[in-house]
């Protein structure tokens, strides 16, 4: 596996593989990997000859200097997962590398990024689309693949890539969870033991209300249902509940009769964990 941690590295290995015809597929990554960032790997295998992963903690989509301090850094034991995943490359820049002096040109999905989880986290999915068009310049694959899990943000990169005319195929690859339910998350790690024990009440919520969508509810009835279920665990506080249209994340009410995403954010401590799902009537 290569080990690329300058621009100019990437760019000549993803020469080198061209220049053979092969094909190049992205996953796109801040570290601390976990079994939903292999799940990236192996969707984007299937779709091009080789896959490039990047390594960045990008500061731009972080909203206090605090969180980003706090991101846990896990460099070794990254390079072993992604090595053994069959990864071809792993791009690592430094923070300078992406964004160099005097650099001011942002990306930003104006509607999109600005609702829902994006009013809670100002700024947050401006950083991610900035940093991800870069990403994708450095690189240039064929296919780049994002987890459901940030659903928000999976519609984000869908919507720049097709605003901006990026010739680029993104995979939205389903949420890899734990044996309890609890969706995967580098934040898993961070929490306490019973904070731990007490998020699988995130997917607990979700499974009641895709079977609630399935056979015919409301916007309204499904949402009660959610906040009964999470409140009946004490340690964590339902922070953002959206029901909302899976394609524009616009707000629905009334019976539910189309593809809806619900969206929940459970804060744990100092600790937000998010989780979603996309539910279907019959
Ligand atoms: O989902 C993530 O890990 C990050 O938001 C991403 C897409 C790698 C951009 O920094």
């Amino acid at each position: 596996m290569e080990i690329c941690r300058s621009i100019p590295k990437i760019r000549a290995y993803v020469a080198s593989l061209r220049a053979e015809g092969k094909t190049v597929g992205l996953v796109p990554t801040m570290g601390a990997l976990h079994a939903g960032h292999i799940a990236l790997v192996k969707a984007v295998a299937r779709h091009a000859d080789n896959v490039i992963a990047t390594i960045f903690v990008n500061p731009t989509q972080f909203g206090d200097a605090a969180d980003l301090a706090k991101y846990p850094r896990t460099e070794d034991a990254d390079l072993a997962l992604l090595k053994a995943a069959g990864v071809a490359a792993v791009f690592m820049p430094q923070v300078d590398d992406i964004y160099p002096e005097g650099a001011e040109t942002i990306v930003e999905t104006t509607v999109l990024a600005n609702m829902l989880h994006g009013l809670v986290r100002p700024g947050h999915y401006r950083g991610v689309a900035t940093v991800v068009t870069k990403l994708f310049n450095i690189v240039g694959p064929d296919v780049a693949a994002f987890g459901e899990k940030d659903y928000q943000q999976l519609q984000v990169i869908r919507k720049m890539v097709r605003d901006l005319h990026i010739p680029i195929k993104i995979l939205p690859v389903p949420t890899i969870r734990e044996a309890d339910g609890l969706a995967m998350s580098s934040r898993n790690t961070r929490l306490t033991p019973a904070d731990r024990a007490a998020a699988v009440i995130l997917s607990q919520a979700l499974d009641v209300t895709e079977k609630a969508v399935q056979s015919g509810t409301t916007v309204s009835d499904l949402a009660k249902s959610i906040r009964a279920t999470i409140a009946t665990q004490l340690r964590g506080t339902l922070e953002g509940l959206d029901i909302v249209d899976d394609e524009t994340l616009a707000p629905i009410s009334g019976p539910i009769t189309d593809p809806t995403a619900i969206m929940i954010s459970v804060q744990f401590g100092d600790i937000l964990l998010i989780d979603q799902r996309v539910a279907t009537p019959r």
